[in-house]
């Protein structure tokens, strides 16, 4: 399997954040602001390409609803934590605080949707689709960089769920 099968660049994703949550704490000032900003843009990227992409599939197969509700409950709530870090000083303590809150709630989500969720996915979605996946994963990374077009707000299960996911490689 490829390196540009959806779930593999999930994951590689969920490693990019553990990572720079993690560089955070070496950073202070403007650069501290600068990557806190593109952390929390890339985490609205990451979210809705998976309400987009990856839920919409997942809810069709046996307990998949339930999942998909869950994952979109967790994704709304690290909306919410990551927002809340923008009421504070960027530095100050309870800017760390809202953070560190921020890290936790996606930490848990990431592991997750790493154990619970993508072996039914790879089970219920073949090869050649998962494939094609992550073609329309990049796609959408790219046309949204650092958020643009993108709202911010909740989603919404029902809406997930109804989701058409297209099949296919976008690029042919
Ligand atoms: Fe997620
Ligand atoms: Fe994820």
């Amino acid at each position: 399997m490829s390196d540009f099968e959806i779930t593999a660049l999930v994951l590689a994703e969920h490693e990019v954040f553990r990572r720079e949550f993690a560089a955070l704490d070496d950073l202070s000032g403007p650069e501290l602001a600068a990557a806190w900003e593109a952390l929390h843009a890339r985490l609205e990227v990451h979210a809705v390409a998976e309400e987009q992409l990856f839920y919409p599939l997942l809810a069709q197969e046996a307990d998949g609803e339930e999942e998909t509700a869950e994952g979109v409950h967790d994704h709304n709530e690290i909306r919410h934590a990551a927002a809340a870090v923008g009421e504070h000083e960027v530095g100050s303590e309870p800017w760390w605080e809202a953070v560190h809150a921020a890290r936790q709630v996606n930490a848990d989500h990431m592991a997750e949707e790493e154990t619970d969720f993508f072996p039914p996915f790879r089970e219920a979605v073949d090869d050649g689709q998962r494939e094609a996946l992550g073609m329309r994963w990049l796609a959408f990374h790219d046309e949204h960089e650092r958020a643009r077009g993108l709202s911010g707000e909740d989603a919404e299960v029902a809406e997930v769920v109804a989701t058409d996911v297209p099949a296919g490689d976008p690029s042919v």
